[in-house]
């Protein structure tokens, strides 16, 4: 599979002098899944907002399909979509509908292709019924699968979840994996920042697991399920259990 997405010692020093990023190598080949965990301020959000420029580097490259997101700021938020962990902050437009075709509006398509894709991305999550209702009128779980809406409208090759699952209930949980795995399905390159692996993991094919604004592990998910209590990252309990099976099983 091809490469997507190119990250080559990148380090992020935030105005107040903080190191957000200490020298991330990655590559991200297209179509997979991939997972980022770690504890609490590691690196994780600061490290997704780089791919499509809402922060820029100190040192490094980050490049999608070879261009570097510097070069063409608005090529790269073409091809990746970002959903952030508080939607609140991310809504912006009077009516569901509205919300969804602002992307698609700001990426110039004339008006019957937006409402095409928007009428097609609120069906797609459900939302079809609420198209003008007021986006605060939603619930949390519904407000995820309003900013999911909007990322699909534009068609992004690249989808980036940060906490895709807090504060959503179970059916909200499992609307959203829903999305993600059929997504994933449908050749989206996927990452996803999460705490909770559990949720998420038997369908990621990569596990990056960040400390102190470094990578400090990058493989497939159950090579690192033994030491991840180590680095911080709760183990996820059906790996626990296996490991249990395991060893009664000698
Ligand atoms: N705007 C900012 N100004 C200064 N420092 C920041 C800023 N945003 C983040 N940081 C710092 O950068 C580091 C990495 O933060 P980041 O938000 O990327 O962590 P995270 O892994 O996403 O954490 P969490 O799991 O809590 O979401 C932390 O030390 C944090 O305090
Ligand atoms: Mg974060």
């Amino acid at each position: 599979m091809a490469t997507i997405i190119e990250i080559d010692n990148l380090t992020h020093i935030f105005s107040d002098g903080t190191k957000g990023l200490n020298n991330i190598n990655l590559t991200v080949t297209s179509g997979s899944f991939v997972v980022i965990a770690g504890s609490n301020g590691s690196g994780k959000t600061t490290l997704l907002r780089h791919l499509n420029g809402l922060l820029l580097p100190r040192e490094g490259e980050v490049r999608i399909e070879g261009v570097p997101v510097e070069d063409d700021l608005l090529a790269a938020r073409q091809k990746v979509g970002m959903v952030f962990q508080d939607t609140d902050s991310q809504i912006v437009g009077e009516t569901v509908f509205e919300e969804i075709a602002f992307g698609p509006e700001n990426l110039g398509l004339d008006r019957d292709e937006v409402h095409k894709r928007v009428t097609a991305a609120m069906k797609s999550v459900g939302l079809a019924h609420r198209a003008d209702d007021r986006p605060h009128l939603l619930s949390g779980g519904q407000k995820r699968r309003l900013t999911i809406a909007g990322i699909l409208a534009m068609e992004p090759a690249i989808l980036v979840f940060d906490e895709p699952f807090s504060n959503l209930d179970y059916p909200g949980v499992l609307t959203v994996l829903r999305h993600i795995v059929s997504l994933h399905e449908q050749g989206h390159t996927i990452l996803l920042i999460t705490h909770d692996l559990e949720k998420v993991i038997y369908h990621a094919d990569r596990l990056v697991i960040m400390q102190e604004g470094r990578v400090v592990r990058d493989d497939i998910p159950h090579h690192l399920f033994k030491e991840l209590e180590t680095l911080g990252v709760r183990q996820p309990c059906a790996s626990r259990m296996g490991y249990q099976l395991q060893s009664w099983l000698g």
